[in-house]
């Protein structure tokens, strides 16, 4: 039997999705060890093996087969635009996709002005600037702290996550649009959804049954 290998988004993702799997049967001892410097965790009687991975390397390992599932935020999945079947949505890493700024940039968004935007997401922010909003913009892309730009004069607005909105409340911004609700998804890679079909949909199905009932205890 081969191994079903799991690639997941480092950090807290990773640890609501293992908790979740755990809930329908699937763990890792392995993989409890904080300190460990390991990449990849085996568990032989599963068959089953996981790593981690930086988020938006995720759909790559999927998408070439080097995982045959993953769970990633759909920022990611719509960021990379890899092909992969996106198979459950964990209802878990809740928030949205924004366009921020201070409230005086608003009158910017659909003006038909050239203005800049500053994003980890480049082509999130493009496709919504172009497509939705008709809008030819200048994408400069950051690595973090996106709050930052609008700050100190790098661009007019964002376009990034916000959660609970305190990073743009505590810098003066503002949610100016909203683009999409994003949460946590689990996808599957296109050829092992066919070759290793039984495997693979009853796992589907043992992540449907735990966020069903998740969403019944609330
Ligand atoms: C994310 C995002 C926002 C913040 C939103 O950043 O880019 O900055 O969280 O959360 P809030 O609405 O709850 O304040 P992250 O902490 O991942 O770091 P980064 O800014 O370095 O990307």
């Amino acid at each position: 039997m081969r191994y079903i290998t799991f690639a997941l988004a480092k950090g807290r993702l990773a640890n609501k999705a293992m908790e979740m799997l755990g809930e329908m049967g699937i763990f890792c001892e392995e993989m409890k060890d904080k300190d460990t410097r390991k990449l990849i965790f085996v568990n032989e009687e599963l068959g089953l093996r996981f790593f981690l991975a930086k988020a938006n390397d995720v759909p790559t390992y999927v998408e070439y087969g080097a995982a045959d599932i993953g769970i990633v935020g759909l920022d990611t999945i719509l960021e990379e635009g890899r092909k992969l079947y996106e198979v459950a949505d964990l209802n878990v890493g809740k928030c949205r996709m924004c366009v921020a700024g201070p409230l005086s940039a608003k009158e910017l968004l659909g003006s038909g002005k050239l203005i800049r935007v500053a994003t980890k997401y480049p082509n999130i922010a493009k496709d919504y600037f172009y497509n939705q909003l008709h809008q030819t913009v200048e994408i400069i892309k950051l690595n973090g702290s996106i709050e930052l730009a609008p700050i100190v004069g790098l661009s007019e607005v964002i376009v990034d996550i916000v959660e609970t909105g305190s990073t743009l409340r505590e810098n003066g911004l503002e949610v100016l649009e909203e683009i999409v609700p994003l949460s946590a998804r689990m996808v599957v890679n296109q050829v092992s959804m066919k070759m290793e079909s039984e495997r693979i949909n009853a796992i589907i199905k043992g992540m449907r049954e735990v966020i069903e009932k998740r969403n019944a205890a609330k």
